[in-house]
């Protein structure tokens, strides 16, 4: 059984997909966390994002067991990620990755850009989880100002419109709902009620 959740930044993607996977026992791979982690190591390395050649040998060495540093949470690691994710060898590089998890059995919960559309196409279930920029950007600003970070509601908001137009406008792998994907929208639904509505697709869709 594999689950496929898009959607934009901030979304509530990640706590979703979490919740879903812990639900069915099985494992979650939090695919932004493999692009923030190519740019993480694109800088330490010396280069700069735009540097396709250093992105896409980033790619390919990354090691996996690096995704659970706690500085890819951070306020500049979604944006640098959506830097690098443009580059289409730098998504190529990440495939393999992404089916093999998505392969295990009894299943995996993947979220993302492109898990519907690219990664896992033929995907049991496929939601595409959204939410206004406006509460997205809350929900974000609240997630860094815990963190300890010096950000305001405005700049968070401004950096997510960007991203969104940036991950949606380029060529390879853009993020969109798959046509076969449920929408959820999240504007008004807490935690618990994304879950539960989730829950519901899901069951509606698998029987289980
Ligand atoms: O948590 P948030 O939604 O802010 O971001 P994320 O899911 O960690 O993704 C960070 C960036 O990685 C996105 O803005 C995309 O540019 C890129 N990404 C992607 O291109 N494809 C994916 N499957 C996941 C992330």
């Amino acid at each position: 059984m594999i689950i496929a959740i898009d959607g934009p930044a901030a979304s509530g993607k990640g706590t979703l997909a979490k919740r879903v996977a812990e639900h069915y026992g099985v494992p979650c791979l939090d695919t932004g966390l493999l692009y923030r982690a190519v740019a993480r190591d694109v800088v330490r390395a010396g280069f700069r994002l735009d540097d396709i050649w250093a992105a896409v040998a980033a790619a390919r060495g990354l090691d996996p067991s690096t995704l659970d540093d706690p500085a890819l949470r951070g306020a500049t690691a979604g944006d640098a990620a959506s830097i690098v994710a443009k580059i289409p060898e730098v998504r190529a590089a990440l495939l393999d990755y992404q089916r093999a998890f998505a392969k295990r059995k009894p299943g995996a919960v993947l979220d993302g850009r492109d898990i519907g559309t690219v990664v896992c196409p033929d995907a049991d279930v496929k939601i595409y989880v959204t939410a206004s920029p406006e509460v997205r950007a809350r929900r974000r600003f609240t997630e860094l100002e815990a963190r300890g970070e010096a950000v305001t509601y405005e700049a968070v908001l401004a950096v997510i419109k960007e991203r969104d137009a940036r991950d949606a406008g380029r060529a390879d792998a853009p993020m969109v709902q798959a046509p076969d994907a449920v929408l959820l929208d999240t504007t008004d639904l807490g935690i618990e009620a994304a879950f539960d509505a989730a829950v519901g697709l899901i069951k509606r869709k698998i029987g289980q």
